[in-house]
């Protein structure tokens, strides 16, 4: 008969017991209206034709999915005008980058990031045996420090992650400061362009990262078509990286890890006739972001520069308090403990109720 002894638990690895948790956006609730401002998603349902497609795959169940996604990495391919060989895909693009971390990181190598930036970060450094390296983002703007950036590179750094536009805070990184960083950056170590936000940039200084991979081997991009795509709960992110790293990548990745209805949602949503309603959308999601950052502005505050759908509060110790006042008034926000809020921006709806809660907190 098996007895259980209490104290003996199998131990989990140091770097794994000390890993900060990641934090997911506050879910709606049953009851009283709630708008999700909370996860930085795509407000709009999936559109017909990717219903349909959801709706086809789902019967085919039964079987595996395709292992490589042959035909999504052909689209995907040529939707961003790589070749094949550069086209990775995995379980949304976070996955992407834990594999990535895993296939080039040996134990004690630094792995060097700005801070405050994507959550996910620390805990995929983590996971790896790397040592992470966090680097503060600009005094005041919410923006990367590059030049910071580059000079915490040492011997020991392997990997440099750049998310642009930045996770929680918003502005994306210029062509020309990139462009002087990257030639800072020995090529053995990888950076890595984080773009989840890449269709929201209307800055007409952000690089354009395919050319910048096509110029520089040591650079890998990271997108996804949980943004944009409004695909977040099927699990879609692709990396572009040279044809050596992208097999690297596939051989630590977790087999068959993009399901057979998240590829086929992907397929049509890559459509040609998907994509451009798709981009409408996106489209009306700047127009909102412009109307909320303006209607901020008129309330008087001072905001750092968005390029993705969500707007930052530089809050301090007011965070926690500010952001159970918007939940009070319905709205779900996404706090970060004593630093600030970030929001994403929803439909009308949701910005004008959020906007009144803004007001509320001044
Ligand atoms: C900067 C950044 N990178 C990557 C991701 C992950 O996206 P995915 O849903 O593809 O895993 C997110 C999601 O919030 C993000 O903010």
């Amino acid at each position: 008969m098996l007895t259980l002894v209490e104290e003996a638990f199998v131990p989990l690895r140091q770097a794994v017991s000390a890993l900060p948790a990641y934090v997911p956006g506050a879910r709606a609730g049953a009851g009283a209206p709630m708008w999700k401002l909370s996860s930085n998603e795509n407000p709009y349902s999936p559109l017909p034709s990717v219903l349909a497609a959801i709706t086809r795959a789902a019967a085919e169940v039964n079987r595996y999915p395709d292992m490589y996604a042959e035909e999504l990495v052909g689209a995907l391919a040529a939707h961003s005008g790589v070749a094949v060989e550069n086209v990775v895909v995995g379980n949304g693009s976070v996955a992407l980058l834990s594999h990535v971390l895993n296939a080039v990181v040996e134990h004690g190598d630094e792995i060097v990031f700005p801070w405050r930036s994507f959550e996910a970060y620390p805990i995929a450094a983590a996971v790896s045996g790397g040592n992470a390296v966090t680097v503060p983002l600009e005094e005041g703007t919410g923006r990367l420090d590059l030049p910071a950036m580059a000079a915490a590179i040492t011997p020991r750094t392997r990997v440099v992650l750049v998310c642009s536009p930045n996770n929680p805070t918003g502005p994306a990184v210029h062509a020309g400061e990139l462009e002087t960083f990257l030639a800072a950056v020995p090529k053995d170590v990888l950076v890595v362009l984080d773009e989840a936000y890449l269709e929201f940039v209307r800055d007409p200084e952000a690089p354009d990262g395919i050319d910048v991979f096509r110029r520089n081997p040591n650079v890998m991009l990271l997108r996804t078509l949980s943004k944009a795509h409004g695909l977040a709960g099927l699990r879609v992110g692709y990396a572009i990286a040279e044809p050596r790293l992208a097999a690297g990548i596939r051989a630590v990745s977790t087999p068959f890890g993009v399901s057979h209805v998240a590829q086929a949602a992907a397929l049509a949503s890559l459509e040609p006739a998907t994509q451009s309603q798709l981009m409408a959308q996106v489209e009306a999601l700047v127009g909102e972001r412009t109307r909320v950052v303006e209607g901020l502005r008129g309330q008087g505050w001072v905001l750092a520069e968005t390029q993705a759908n969500f707007v930052w509060f530089d809050l301090g110790e007011q965070t926690l308090e500010r952001a159970a006042e918007a939940k009070a008034a319905g709205v779900l926000v996404r706090p970060f403990a004593g630093h600030g809020i970030r929001v994403s921006i929803g439909d009308p709806e949701a910005n004008d109720a959020f906007l009144k809660v803004a007001a509320s907190w001044r």
